[in-house]
């Protein structure tokens, strides 16, 4: 359902800072798949999420999403099927709105003219005591007054509200208390499950990287460079991806003194 075809994105081109962030990069992601992203920090995961969403124009490549290719699809046109989370709970919702007038503008279809409606009422009342972190009594609370926990599950309502045909979590729980954060993981495949939603998730923790999903994806310098699935990765220990990890980083860091004694 997305594919992801030689896709480079270069920063700063011909420029002193110039920085390739995604190298040729290619993925196909199939409907139903819940793929966890893996990597060290400036390995080109949220870029790769910004490519998908449309935030820049790519150096080359194509991105196709339901076999419609999307490379020059503006942002707010994909964002209709795209669903996106950040580390931070601050930026999903507007804060000094309401936590029903965030799910009216959220919903769109006119519904933020129908929030005085009862039944439109009861409705978000009843997704929202889905959620169990007591947001049900809140309708009328500033966003702004809720917890961080609260907050981001209300944005992961928000997101899914109208279910998109994907889902990008970009280190969603992150930012949060450990019991906040383990209870926004079960909502998110809770969520993910019920409406079928295709989904990729960047975290930092490998435990849950493997635990989470049916395929996990290892990224480092605007690379893929492991792509577990099925037994593989049933048989994948957190032990073994660490270790990958540091071979890695250590190619890598060879690689750059190669350059730095070349230079
Ligand atoms: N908008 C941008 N402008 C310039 N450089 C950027 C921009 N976004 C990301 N980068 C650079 O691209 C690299 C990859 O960044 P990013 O995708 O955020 O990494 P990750 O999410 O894996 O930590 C980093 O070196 C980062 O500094
Ligand atoms: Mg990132």
């Amino acid at each position: 359902m997305l594919k992801i075809n030689h896709v480079q994105k270069t920063f700063h081109p011909n420029s002193p800072d110039s920085h390739i962030a995604l190298r040729d990069l290619s993925l196909e992601v199939a409907q139903g798949d819940f793929v966890t992203i893996i990597g060290s920090n400036g390995a080109g995961k949220s870029t790769l999420f910004n490519a998908i969403c449309g935030s820049f124009e790519l150096d080359q490549g194509q991105i196709f999403l339901d076999g419609k290719d999307i490379t020059h699809t503006p942002d707010y046109i994909r964002a209709k099927n795209i669903g996106r989370l950040f580390q931070d709970p601050l930026s999903g919702t507007a804060s000094e709105m309401t936590v029903l007038e965030n799910l009216a503008l959220a919903q769109g279809k006119g519904g933020w003219l129908s929030i005085t409606r009862k039944s439109e009422k009861e409705f978000f009342r009843e997704q929202l005591k889905a959620l169990n972190m007591q947001l049900e009594d809140r309708l009328d609370t500033p966003v702004g007054l809720l917890s961080g926990g609260q907050r981001q599950a209300l944005t992961l309502l928000m997101a899914t509200i109208n279910p998109p045909k994907l889902l990008l979590l970009d280190e969603h729980t992150a930012a949060l208390d450990p019991n906040s954060a383990a209870k926004i993981m079960e909502l998110t495949k809770k969520i993910v499950k019920e409406n079928r939603i295709t989904c990729l998730m960047i975290t930092h923790n490998m435990q849950q990287a493997l635990d989470v999903g049916n395929r996990t994806l290892l990224m480092h310098d605007g690379k893929i460079l492991m792509d577990l699935s099925g037994e593989e990765r049933e048989n994948m220990s957190v032990e073994d991806l660490l270790s990958a990890f540091k071979t890695i980083q250590k190619e890598s860091f060879d690689n750059d003194r190669m350059l730095l004694i070349n230079e």
